[in-house]
């Protein structure tokens, strides 16, 4: 079992397999990204991503979720998912959905169940100015794909104050129709994605705009979620906010992450990584390293958060930018 020093169980790793992505998302993947955050990135073979799940499982994983950058652009992704199927763990993945028709026969004969689509926006013109590509018509198309096949449908929207916190209210009127569970993100710091504390569009602001226009209930919050979760009553859909900034949720954490080079991240904001992959080519035994890195997991966000969010001052923060550790 994989237990930190406060006493939290990590049953759930998330495992970056490429940091390239089609998209162009400015929060996520700027275009003038800093220097040296994609030079002399080795990435983790098939067989060397199926070791490390392997090791993790045997740790006490019971949960897997493939990220990116965008999983999808990944040559090889088929054949991961399909290794890691044969794995008792429930397997998922975060994607943008982009290349999602291609894959819908893999999702499921792999086991796959649900699956998370990143979408910041209903609107054609503004996922444009987000992600710098034309590409919102095909992932509305495969969201439905997806719907008609059965998969549980999660979409993951940041809201960025000025951007698209208008259309939350719109994203909940989707859910009245179809069975999507949108949940809305605060927008976090990291590298080189210009991130200020005014830019927040916080839980609290999110809940009042929604109150102006629905009645809603709380649903009840399950272990270590992230998200708390509403329903307004009648609709097929649900939401949540995932309130990262203003209300972590560190107390609870169960999560691991493994950056498409091998590092292991026992936080998404630590500033430390573990390299893995150095010790696995060198044949060594992983096991102590996956634990050692572990017990330094600080408490709560890294260990790099002050207490004033909004006047925070975002350089000071030591980590690589989203595409780089994986979504
Ligand atoms: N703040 C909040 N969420 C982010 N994501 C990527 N960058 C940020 C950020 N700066 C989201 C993506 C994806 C999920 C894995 O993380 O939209 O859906
Ligand atoms: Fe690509 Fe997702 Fe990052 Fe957008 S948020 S650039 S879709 S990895």
């Amino acid at each position: 079992m994989l237990k930190d020093r406060f006493g939290r169980i990590h049953d759930y790793l998330r495992i970056s397999i490429t940091d390239k992505c089609n998209l162009r998302c400015t929060y996520c993947n700027p275009v003038d990204l800093p220097k040296g955050y994609f030079s002399g990135c080795t990435k983790m073979t098939v067989a060397e991503i199926e070791k490390m799940a392997s090791l993790f499982v045997q740790q006490g994983i019971k949960k897997i979720r493939l990220t990116g950058g965008e999983p999808l652009v990944r040559k090889d992704a088929r054949e991961i998912i399909e290794r890691l199927s044969k794995y008792p763990v429930e397997l998922t993945i975060t994607t943008n959905g982009v290349f999602v028709h291609e894959y819908i026969d893999v999702f499921k004969a792999a086991g796959i169940k649900s699956v998370n689509v990143s979408l910041d926006s209903l609107n054609k013109k503004t996922f444009f100015d987000i992600t710098g590509r034309n590409e919102f018509e095909r992932v509305m198309q495969n969201i439905e794909l997806l719907l008609e096949k059965d998969f549980y449908v999660k979409i993951n929207s940041v809201i960025i104050k000025g951007i698209n916190d208008e259309e939350i209210p719109r994203f909940i009127e989707w859910t009245k129709y179809r069975p999507v569970h949108v949940r809305f993100i605060e927008f976090m710091p990291f590298a080189g994605n210009d991130w200020s504390g005014g830019k927040i569009f916080s839980y609290q602001e999110m809940l009042k705009l929604i109150s102006s226009q629905f009645d809603f209930i709380k649903l009840p919050d399950e272990k270590s979620q992230t998200a708390k979760k509403y329903l307004v009553p009648g609709y097929k859909g649900t939401f949540a906010v995932i309130s990262t900034m203003t209300q972590p949720f560190c107390s609870d954490c169960n999560r691991l992450r493994l950056t498409t080079d091998g590092k292991m991240k026992n936080c998404l904001f630590s500033k430390k990584e573990t390299d893995l992959l150095s010790a696995l080519r060198a044949g060594e035994d992983i096991a102590p390293l996956i634990r050692q890195c572990l017990f330094q997991k600080e408490e709560a966000m890294g260990g790099q958060f002050t207490d004033d969010i909004e006047n925070m001052d975002a350089s000071a923060i030591q980590n690589r930018s989203m595409i780089n550790i994986g979504g």
